[in-house]
């Protein structure tokens, strides 16, 4: 099968490389210097809907498995559809439940599933109401969100009433703005296949939005992922299944949502029980990057499977996986990029881009037990490897247990060098005690 993934993340290099592993033939548009060394790169921005239909009908692309928010929510999967293209992904009208918060919140409160309690302010109409609301608030603990796309950088928490009335403001100047109680509990990512007929839960995941070590500091994309999660039980599961994720299938039916692809619950699980906290359309990042090590079906067939309307159950082995983000210095504010990037003393087994990219092994275990998997990355006409973006690298170890998934994890952090690379130190530690 010929597949093409939309992106240049660290997230579409996992994809290519779980792809690449079912040997089918691989392209990324526009990719990073990752996905150029598993398969092939196109040139073509993920905004480019009419370019990215050509490329698939000049290549025979069988499938388009699309991984950033923003083509989707600008209607790259109508576009592929109208041209007879297959596509994994969510059209313009269901990726609505990610790109507007303001109205993925009025279809949660409509369906009955458990959110955190909220208010909507609307944009265009000055900042008044919200700064009454926010004077009778008291000095509690609250969270502010930008309704529309932000790249996991439009959340503010705070029980600073000046520091929320500033940010506050900003965001109605432009955009709706959700004030939501803040929620004390575990927070988990949960994955569904989906298709119009059903969907099936994928292993979750944890990711830690933070920035700084003990969750402290600004909100970020990611910071770090791992998975499984022991406090996931089978309890739990079934209660978010039962109270946030069938409710949500149900009303997307009802409303004319339902797709074929994947739909990311944010939840919390708090002592009252579990809260939605958003909806995604596509897979995480850093998530993903942790998750795809662990998922033994073929990633080409199961995604083929389900853009064909059928529904195969996804298989997860045992290992424990925890993956590092490592970012560029002032990430998540503002950062430098295309700074050089060396990998040090890694050994020979470290080939960057390759699929075989496990740079130290278990005894008994032929896997690799670390990938580095790349963002935005590019090379220069010398072959040198630079930065791209803010989170450059995510350092995924994997493990028969925990230990040995975070020593895995961050042994392979270490060697990844560039001017000012920084990583949290405590990936897992809130999940796993240590
Ligand atoms: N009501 C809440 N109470 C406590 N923490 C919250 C609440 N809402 C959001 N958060 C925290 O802020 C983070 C970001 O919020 P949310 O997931 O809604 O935003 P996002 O920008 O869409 O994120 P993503 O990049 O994952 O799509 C959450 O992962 C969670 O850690
Ligand atoms: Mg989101």
């Amino acid at each position: 099968m010929k597949l093409l993934v939309i992106g240049n993340g660290a997230r579409e290099h996992a994809l290519v490389w779980a792809a690449s592993k079912g040997r089918h033939s691989v392209f990324c548009a526009p990719g990073n210097a990752g996905t150029a060394g598993l398969g092939r790169n196109l040139p073509i921005d993920p905004l480019n809907a009419l370019a990215i239909v050509s490329a698939c009908r000049e290549l025979g692309i069988d499938l388009v498995v699309v991984g950033p928010e923003h083509a989707l929510a600008a209607g790259l999967v109508d576009a592929l559809e109208a041209a007879g293209i297959r596509a994994f992904g969510p059209n313009k009208k269901a990726a609505v439940l990610e790109s507007s918060k303001a109205i993925a919140r009025a279809f949660s409160e409509r369906h009955g599933i458990p959110c955190a309690q909220t208010t909507l302010f609307s944009p265009g109409t000055g900042s008044a109401d919200f700064f009454r609301w926010l004077d009778a608030q008291q000095g509690r603990r609250i969270v502010l969100k930008k309704s529309g796309l932000a790249a996991g950088k439009g959340v503010m928490e705070s029980d600073d009433p000046a520091e929320l009335r500033a940010f506050g403001e900003a965001v109605l100047a432009a955009d709706g703005l959700l004030a939501e109680e803040f929620l004390i509990g575990q927070e988990l990512s949960v994955f569904a296949l989906c298709t119009e007929g059903g969907y099936r839960l994928l292993d979750p995941a944890a990711d830690h939005k933070k920035a700084l070590v003990g969750d402290q500091g600004a909100n970020t994309g990611g910071m770090g992922a791992v998975s499984p999660l022991p406090f996931a039980t089978k309890e739990l599961m079934a209660r978010i299944d039962r109270e946030i994720v069938g409710p949500t299938f149900k009303g997307m039916a009802a409303e004319s949502l339902a797709y074929r692809g994947i739909l990311f619950f944010g939840v919390m699980a708090t002592a009252d029980g579990p809260r939605l906290l958003e909806y995604n359309v596509r897979m995480g990042d850093p998530e993903t990057q942790s998750l795809l090590p662990r998922l033994e079906n073929d990633l080409g067939e199961l995604c083929f499977e389900v853009s064909a309307g059928r529904l195969p159950v996804p298989r997860f082995s045992s290992r424990v996986s925890c993956g590092v983000v490592i970012a560029a210095p002032g990430y998540p504010i503002s950062y430098p990029r295309g700074l050089p990037v060396e990998i040090r003393d890694a050994g020979p087994e470290l080939a960057l881009g390759k699929p075989e990219a496990g740079f130290c092994t278990m005894p008994g275990d032929s896997a690799a037990c670390a990938l580095l998997f790349q963002a935005a990355t590019g090379r220069d006409p010398d072959g040198g490897l630079r930065t791209g973006g803010g989170r450059c690298f995510t350092a995924v170890g994997l493990g028969q247990d925990w230990a040995a998934a975070q020593a895995n994890a961050y042994g392979l952090a270490s060697h990844v060098h560039f001017e000012g690379a920084w990583y949290r130190t405590d990936i897992g530690a809130k999940i796993y005690g240590k």
